[in-house]
């Protein structure tokens, strides 16, 4: 699938993430939300670009996910303001230099935009295998009786498998959008 995915077209690739970008506004989740996380494309991943403009022009604040320094496997958030200066991780990912005020407990924020390798139609998410996702969400979904963040994976539509099996510590999404439309979680 990863190969897949990197194939796509440059063309394909840009088309996909105006739709996704589409299809992702006409949410309440989406339209309701103030402060979202999202992530920096890479290896053919959907590009959340237009999302991240689209946020910038109505105003709200934007997060990106960082390698946290001491707890194993897991991200935590921080505030991307406009212009802000990058610096790669140890995987090569580019983040923002955190400084400790801009660092969000998961709690404030709306909605994270989850980024995956293959997904199903009952929104079930494969990543791509570190379990990133997972350890860092999973508290959060085991307090769900607390406010949590909505999360939304974005993908292209032939990421789509026929069916996963979630293992026990897999996190739910909340749906996955992609340019052909909208898959809604089971709970
Ligand atoms: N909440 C968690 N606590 C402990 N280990 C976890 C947790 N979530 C995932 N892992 C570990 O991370 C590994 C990768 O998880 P997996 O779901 O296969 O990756 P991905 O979600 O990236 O596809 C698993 O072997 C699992 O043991
Ligand atoms: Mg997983």
């Amino acid at each position: 699938m990863r190969r897949q995915r990197l194939q796509l077209p440059a063309v394909q690739q840009r088309q996909h993430a105006l739709l996704v970008c589409k299809n992702l506004s006409r949410l309440r989740p989406f339209q309701k939300a103030r402060r979202i996380a999202l992530y920096l494309a890479a290896n053919g991943e959907l590009d959340p670009t237009p999302i991240a403009k689209l946020c910038r022009r109505t105003r709200r604040q934007l997060y990106l996910p960082l390698l946290h320094p001491f707890s194993h496997g897991r991200l935590f958030f921080c505030a991307w303001q406009e212009h802000a200066l990058l610096q790669p991780n140890r995987f090569g990912i580019l983040e923002p230099c955190c400084r400790g005020n801009s660092r969000k407990p998961l709690r404030s924020l709306d909605l994270i935009l989850v980024p995956l390798v293959a997904f199903d139609a009952s929104a079930q998410r494969i990543g791509m295998g570190g379990g990133f996702y997972d350890r860092t969400l999973g508290k959060a979904r085991r307090e769900s009786c607390w406010k949590r963040p909505y999360l939304i994976g974005i993908a292209h539509e032939m990421q789509k498998v026929a069916t996963i099996t979630p293992q026990p510590w897999d996190v739910q999404l909340d749906a996955v959008v992609t340019e052909a439309g909208v898959y809604w979680g089971k709970f």
